[in-house]
């Protein structure tokens, strides 16, 4: 009995509703119902067209001019409702030559990375106390993952524009960027915090704060 009591905690999380709703889906589909359509979480089926499961404009590059010199177009189930309960996504990820999707995480989703144009260094970095850092250079055709929930970036090394595809495992992987969490938080982090935490002087923090 005793050597038994090690499996309760596994059954209590495989009855909790959270890894439930991760389980397959009931039905075929549960479309995002709109405001206004009645109180149902899914779309009434009946009302489900094909545009419910279609989205056009991937062909379109994303302005990169801005500091960071680059620009994520998303596919979420917000933008595609019939994503919804799918547990998938995807977004087009274009970077000037020389400009960086900056450090951050997705606390929700796996991505996979297929590059369709440039040259690009991908990298991440696994958690404490290693924190590792796997990284590589990328061209046309490439593929590389990014583990559910590490801090990965990725940086144009060439004179082309990167194109990419982020294939992700959950309709709303969610983003977390590092240094607008950390430095951009509303309202911020006290300055008391980040000068510890980043050992740097609180005219830096307030400069950062500035930044972000
Ligand atoms: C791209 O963004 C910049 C900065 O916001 C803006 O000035 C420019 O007009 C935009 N370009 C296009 C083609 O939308």
């Amino acid at each position: 009995m005793a050597n038994l009591l090690f499996l309760l905690p596994i059954l209590a999380l495989s009855l909790s509703p959270v890894f439930v709703a991760y389980a397959s889906t009931l039905q075929d589909f549960c479309v995002t119902n709109p405001i206004g359509q009645g109180n149902s979480v899914c779309k009434d089926p009946k009302l489900v067209e094909a545009n419910d499961f279609f989205f056009s404009g991937l062909h379109i590059a994303g302005n990169t001019t801005n500091p960071v010199g680059s620009k994520v177009t998303p596919v979420f189930a917000s933008q595609l409702p019939g994503l919804n309960t799918l547990g998938i996504s995807l977004a087009r990820v274009d970077i000037a030559p020389w400009g960086v999707n900056p450090p951050h995480t997705h606390p929700r989703a796996t991505e996979i990375f297929t590059i369709l144009e440039g040259t690009v260094e991908v990298g991440f970095i696994t958690s404490n106390p290693e924190n590792r850092h796997f990284w590589k250079v990328l061209h046309k055709g490439d593929v590389f993952v990014f583990p559910v929930g590490l801090i990965h970036y990725q940086r144009n090394i060439g004179y082309d524009n990167v194109v990419a595809i982020a294939a992700l495992s959950s309709q709303n992987p969610g983003a977390i960027t590092i240094g607008n969490a950390v430095f951009g938080a509303t309202p911020n982090i006290a300055s008391e915090v980040l000068v510890k935490a980043f050992q740097l002087d609180k005219n830096t923090i307030n400069y950062l704060h500035s930044k972000f």
